[in-house]
């Protein structure tokens, strides 16, 4: 009889530690799921907006290719009032703006920015003579001081040219650029391969998917590449704004 009520009991245990271990390993299952529900959400967590936010200091637009630098700039350039600049390497469409080429001539750009006028401006193509063109057109502008946003698409450009024109008159445009009252938005594929003065001199960052070169050199810059891409989960379209202070984010442009 003892042995029987022993033996009962000890079966007692062992179902009872039994159902102890699968419902500590179902606790832990749900918490994993908990954990990870919460990384989904917050990586689904995405805020569509019209525009993204530019003041009258320097902006840097960086991400991988085909992420939506372009789209998201046009579509905060629409939107406007301020006389615009725009060197549009991607021909992208842009409501609102007077087209020009290098068949117009620098006067007629700065006339038409001192009369508050945005300006789409379609470069050549051809590398070299876009490098020289656009020197010339800062050189202008400052000259007749002409005050406006300059947007400059696929900046890292200046960069892989012999003639030195562009990359001179951005990192111009950098350095002393605010205090002509001509604040930039450098936008770039490849961050790693641009002047980093762009990087150091701009307060405000718009940031899509990183890649692991450019990741590694905006971390060496001091940007807080972890939190960017948490907050961006390395998805097509979607931005998070970097203001020196903190990571806002992520946004999609609606
Ligand atoms: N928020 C969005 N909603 C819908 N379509 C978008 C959005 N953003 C970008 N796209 C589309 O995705 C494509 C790539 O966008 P975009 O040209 O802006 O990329 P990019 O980052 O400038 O690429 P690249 O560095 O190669 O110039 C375009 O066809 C664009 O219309
Ligand atoms: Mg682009």
């Amino acid at each position: 009889m003892m042995g029987i009520l022993a033996s009962g009991v000890g079966f007692l245990k062992l179902v009872m530690s039994g159902a102890f271990v699968t419902l500590g390993v179902q606790l832990a299952c749900d918490e994993d799921v908990q954990k990870l529900g919460k990384k989904v959400f917050k990586i689904g967590a995405v805020k569509k907006i019209k525009r993204f936010p530019l003041d009258n200091e320097h902006t840097t637009v960086l991400g991988i290719t085909r992420h939506g630098k372009t789209y998201a700039t046009v579509k905060t350039l629409e939107q406007e009032t301020g006389a615009v600049f725009f060197w549009n390497v991607q021909e992208e469409k842009v409501k609102g703006f007077i087209k020009a080429d290098k068949s117009n001539n620098i006067e007629q750009l700065s006339n038409a920015l001192k009369s508050g006028k945005k300006i789409n401006y379609v470069p050549s193509g051809d590398m070299e003579l876009d490098s020289k063109i656009f020197g010339l057109i800062v050189e202008e502008f400052y000259k007749k001081n002409v005050s406006c946003k300059m947007v400059i698409d696929e900046v890292h450009l200046f960069d892989m040219t012999k003639d030195k024109g562009g990359k001179m008159a951005c990192r111009r445009l950098a350095t002393t650029g605010l205090r002509r009252n001509l604040p930039c938005v450098f936008i770039s594929q490849r961050p790693a391969l641009i002047d980093n003065t762009l990087v150091t001199q701009s307060t405000q960052h718009i940031l899509f998917a990183l890649g692991d070169n450019d990741t590694n050199y905006l971390k060496n810059m001091g940007l807080p590449v972890e939190k960017i891409k948490e907050a961006t989960g390395q998805e097509k379209y979607r931005f998070c704004v970097y203001d020196l202070k903190e990571v806002k984010g992520a946004f999609m442009i609606e």
